[in-house]
C-alpha cells in the first residue's frame, strides 16, 4: 500500500478524493489536513469531519491548517460548492467528533510523512497551496523524503490540449483577439492556484520539489464528467443504491447544476480532485489496479504562476530542460478512473 497524506478543501470533488483515498486496496491514508478553499476553513473542516463519518473511517486524524493565503483574502467557491462548500444532500452526517485543533496541521503533516519510509510516501493537495508552501518552507529536506506530491491546480491550455472549457472564447482586452477561456476562477486562472498564487508559485518553482511533482490541471480533470452514465454507474453499482451511494449521487447532481449554471457545461461536473489521488496508482504493478496517464513520454514543465494583473493566477508552462520541471499529464485511462472510484464506493 502507498502512504498518503491529502491535504484539501471540501468540497464535491475533494469528497470523491476522500473516498478514493481511503478506500483503495492499494493506498493508505494516514491524515488529513484541511485549508481555506472552497469555503470558510471551519466549513472545510467539518465537511472532512462528515465525509469521513459518511464513509465509515471516524477515526482518520483531521488537522486543520491555513484559513487564509500568504498575502491576500480568502477567497470561497461557492458558486460551485455552495455556501457550505458541501452543498446538496441531507444525508451528510453531523461529525461525532471535531477536529484535532490542538495540533498543528503543517507539524503533523511533516511527522506523519517522515515517519513513512524514505521514497514511499505521497503528499496529495486538492486545494489553494498554502499548507504545502508552508510545510516545505519548514521543511525543504522532506522533498528528499517524500516519493510524491501530485496536485489538482492550474489551466495550461494553448497547444498543450484539444479540450477546452465549456464557455466560448472570450475576448481578451489587452491584444484584441478572441482567447479560448483556460481556467476556471477568470478565463486565466484555475481556482485553487488563483486562490493562493504566491503559495503555488512558492511550490511549483521549488527545485527540490520539482522532479517529485504532477500537476493535474483542469486540461486532465475537464475530461473526466461525471455524466449521466457515468452517475448511474456510481449509483448503482452492481448491487443498487445504497444510502453512501446515494449521498454521492446528491452531491454530484448539485455540483452538475453548478456546472450548468456558471459555466454552461451540461454534460457533467468535471471531477477534479481524485484525478490528483489517481496519480499515485499510475505506478501500480498490478495491472487491474493502475491507472495510466498519458504525459507524452515522461515531457517535464517549468510553470510559473502569474502574481497579478488580468492574469493573476495563471499557470504559464515551458518546457522545461532535462532534469528539471515538473510532470503535467495530458489525459488519463477514463474507465480505469471510473471503475476505481465506483469500487470504493
Ligand atoms: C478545484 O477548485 C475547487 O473548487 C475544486 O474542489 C478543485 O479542487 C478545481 O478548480
Ligand atoms: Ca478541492
Amino acid at each position: 500500500q502507498i502512504p498518503l497524506w491529502l491535504d484539501c478543501d471540501p468540497g464535491h470533488d475533494d469528497a470523491c478524493a476522500i473516498l478514493l483515498a481511503a478506500y483503495h486496496p492499494s493506498l493508505d491514508l494516514i491524515g488529513i489536513s484541511t485549508v481555506h478553499g472552497n469555503a470558510s476553513l471551519a466549513n472545510i473542516t467539518v465537511n472532512a469531519l462528515s465525509v469521513l463519518e459518511a464513509i465509515g473511517k471516524p477515526k482518520l486524524p483531521v488537522i486543520p491548517g491555513s484559513a487564509r493565503p500568504f498575502c491576500r483574502l480568502a477567497h470561497t467557491a461557492s458558486a460551485t460548492h455552495g455556501a457550505s462548500g458541501l452543498a446538496g444532500t441531507s444525508l451528510l452526517p453531523e461529525p461525532s467528533r471535531s477536529a484535532l485543533t490542538h495540533c498543528n496541521a503543517i507539524l503533523e503533516m511533516r511527522d506523519a510523512l517522515r515517519a513513512q519510509p524514505k521514497d514511499t510516501a505521497w503528499l496529495v493537495a486538492t486545494g489553494p497551496l498554502t499548507n504545502i508552501a508552508l510545510l516545505f518552507a519548514l521543511d525543504p529536506d522532506l522533498a528528499h523524503h517524500i516519493a510524491g506530491l501530485s496536485i489538482m491546480g492550474g489551466a495550461i491550455g494553448g497547444d498543450f490540449t484539444d479540450v477546452i472549457m465549456g464557455r466560448p472564447p472570450e475576448l481578451d482586452s489587452r491584444t484584441g483577439a478572441t482567447q479560448k477561456r483556460i481556467g476556471n476562477r477568470t478565463p486565466w486562472a484555475e481556482f485553487n492556484i488563483w486562490a493562493d498564487p504566491e503559495s503555488a508559485r512558492a511550490v511549483l518553482q521549488n527545485p527540490l520539489l520539482q522532479p517529485k511533482t504532477t500537476l493535474i490541471t483542469l486540461d486532465v480533470t475537464h475530461q473526466a464528467y461525471a455524466n449521466p452514465d457515468v452517475q448511474n454507474t456510481l449509483l448503482h453499482g452492481a448491487h443498487g443504491p445504497t444510502r453512501l451511494r446515494t449521498m454521492f449521487n446528491e452531491l454530484l447532481m448539485f455540483f452538475a447544476e453548478r456546472y450548468a449554471d456558471v459555466y454552461d457545461l451540461t454534460q457533467g461536473p468535471p471531477l477534479h480532485d481524485p484525478i490528483a489521488v489517481a496519480v499515485l496508482l499510475g505506478t501500480q504493478m498490478d495491472e487491474a489496479m493502475r491507472i495510466g496517464f498519458n504525459d507524452r513520454g515522461g515531457e517535464r514543465w517549468n510553470v510559473d504562476v502569474v502574481l497579478e494583473g488580468e492574469q493573476l493566477g495563471r499557470t504559464v508552462a515551458t518546457k522545461a530542460e532535462s532534469g528539471k520541471g515538473v510532470t503535467i499529464p495530458r489525459s488519463l485511462d477514463l474507465a480505469q478512473f471510473w471503475r476505481s472510484l465506483e469500487s470504493c464506493m
